[in-house]
C-alpha cells in the first residue's frame, strides 16, 4: 500500500475516535439537561463512531500495513441546546464525509482498488449519517420550546439501538 494512504487512513482513525468522544460529549449534555432520550441516541452515535474507527484500524492489518494510534483534541463541552448539539454534529459530519471523498480520491490516484472497494461502504454510510442527523435535527426544530413534543422526541430517542452492521 502507498504510504501516502496508510497515513490518511491512520489519520482517519483518529478522526473516527474523535468523533466518538463529540457524540459522548453530547450524550453527556443531553443527561445533565433532562434528556435520557437523547442521552442514549447519542451514545448509540458514539458506538457507531468506535465501529468505523476500528474498521479502518482492521482494515490497515488487513492489509499488512502498521496502524498508528494517536490522541486527539478535546471535543466540545458546552452546548447551548439540544439544536446547537444537532447543528454542530451535521457540521462535524459535513467534515467526516469530505475525509472520506479525500480518501477516496487518494485511492484512485494510486490505482488501489482494494482500498476503493473498502472505502465504498463508507460512502454509503455518510450519507446516510448526514441524512439521520439531519432528521433529528428537522424534528428538534419543529418543535421548538414546546414541551410535551421535546419530550415525545425523547422518548422516541430512546429506543435507538446500536446493531454492528454487517458487511457484505
Ligand atoms: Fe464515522
Amino acid at each position: 500500500m502507498k504510504q501516502r494512504l496508510v497515513d490518511e487512513i491512520n489519520k482517519q482513525i483518529t478522526y473516527e475516535f474523535y468523533s466518538a468522544f463529540l457524540y459522548l460529549s453530547m450524550a453527556s449534555y443531553c443527561a445533565e439537561n433532562d434528556l435520557p432520550g437523547f442521552e442514549n441516541w447519542f451514545k448509540v452515535q458514539k458506538d457507531e463512531e468506535e465501529f468505523h474507527a476500528t474498521r479502518f484500524l482492521t482494515y490497515l492489518h488487513d492489509r499488512n500495513q502498521h496502524a498508528v494510534i494517536t490522541g486527539f483534541e478535546n471535543p466540545p463541552t458546552e452546548f447551548t441546546s439540544l439544536l446547537d448539539a444537532l447543528e454542530k454534529s451535521i457540521e462535524h459530519e459535513k467534515f467526516v464525509t469530505g475525509r472520506i471523498n479525500y480518501l477516496m480520491d487518494i485511492a484512485y490516484e494510486e490505482k488501489d482498488y482494494s482500498a476503493v472497494d473498502f472505502l465504498n461502504w463508507f460512502v454509503k454510510e455518510q450519507t446516510e449519517e448526514e441524512n439521520s442527523f439531519n432528521i433529528q435535527r428537522g424534528q428538534v426544530k419543529l418543535v421548538g420550546d414546546n414541551g410535551p413534543g421535546l419530550f415525545q422526541l425523547d422518548r422516541e430517542a430512546a429506543t435507538r439501538v446500536f446493531t454492528p452492521p454487517v458487511i457484505p
